[in-house]
């Protein structure tokens, strides 16, 4: 029997990379190169599936020429790279890894938390510098995360579990908005309050965990930024896109807000120039789900999806247009 032909766009680790190849004829990216338009094209023209991720703009025009293709498996859970009604209209199942990656987004999120309040960024380069003269009562003085209020815009799985490390390790009281009634998030006291005006006002620490895109996109804009505490800091560990950079900059810049923590960016791998000089920015390269278990968790969720489909079955994790 023939076997499956399988394209990954990016390279994965080695393990799921194995575990594809021994039930399918995979082409694997091994100098990890980002496929540019034409190439995942003809990718949708060649291959029973692919398998992409975050990097890949699965555009309209793109997804138009999936001649071969009935299957997009990304390797991630947000999908707003994906044109989902383009990929319906193209006859394309797309799946997702949800799940999997939670706990590490979450602590990607406290990680930036800690160290935009704590100016870990700061410290750590003034040290690297040799710019630092030893220890002083006033020096690079943060501000006190236990017992602050966090704020959280999207209460699903990683909004909860960034909840959840913020409320039980560091004794912070929950607000939170999500576009639908929370019934019961899971933490004592938890509210939900009615507009995301209303979370930002009342918060020391506002993070970010709604998906993408659509009407998400931009927004905290320079309006939100403004009903923001001037002390209050912005984490965004969800996408680039939900917040408006060159606001953002401005508002650090103003010291409007306090500072802020963001794993990504509008234009990955591209950053606002403002930002990258701002020292009450803290900035990550996209690193939430980057860790070793987890990349593995998600390409074999990918695969399980990806069997799924090979047998005729509905995909466990199957992302639909709405
Ligand atoms: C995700 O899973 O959405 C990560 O951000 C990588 O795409």
């Amino acid at each position: 029997m023939t076997k499956p032909r399988i394209i990954v766009t990016r390279r994965w680790p080695e393990k799921v990379e194995n575990e594809l190849k021994s039930f399918t004829d995979a082409a694997l990216n091994e100098t990890d190169e980002v496929f540019g338009p034409e190439r995942l094209k003809a990718a949708l023209k060649e291959a029973d599936a692919v398998l992409c991720t975050v990097t890949d703009a699965m555009t309209a025009d793109i997804l138009a020429e999936a001649t071969q293709a009935k299957l997009l498996g990304n390797f991630g859970v947000g999908v707003n790279h994906i044109d989902l009604k383009a990929a319906d209209e193209a006859g394309l199942t797309v799946t997702n890894t949800p799940g999997v990656l939670t706990d590490a987004t979450a602590d990607i999120a406290m990680t930036l938390l800690l160290m935009a309040a704590r100016r870990a960024g700061e410290g750590e380069r003034m040290v690297r510098a040799h710019a630092w003269s030893g220890w002083g009562p006033t020096q690079l003085l943060g501000t006190a995360v236990s017992g602050k209020t966090l704020g959280i815009i999207g209460m699903g799985r990683i909004g909860r579990a960034m909840a959840h490390r913020c409320h039980f390790g560091f004794g912070m009281d929950i607000v939170f908005y999500n576009r639908s009634p929370v019934s019961n998030s899971g933490i004592p006291g938890a509210r939900q309050l009615a507009t995301v005006e209303d979370v930002l006002q009342a918060s020391d620490f506002v993070s970010l965990h709604c998906p993408g895109g659509g009407a998400n996109r931009h927004l905290i804009n320079a309006d939100r930024l403004q009903a923001m505490k001037p002390t209050a800091f912005l984490i965004n560990t969800a996408r680039g896109d939900v917040v408006d950079e060159a606001a953002l900059a401005s508002a650090l810049k103003a010291g409007a807000i306090g500072g802020a923590g963001l794993d990504v960016f509008e234009q990955e791998p591209a950053v606002h120039p403002d930002l990258l000089g701002l020292e009450n920015a803290v900035l990550l390269p996209h690193l939430g789900s980057a860790t070793r278990e987890t990349r593995v968790a998600m390409g074999e969720l990918v695969i399980k999806n990806l069997k799924a489909f090979l047998n005729g079955e509905t995909p466990p994790n199957q992302v639909r247009a709405s």
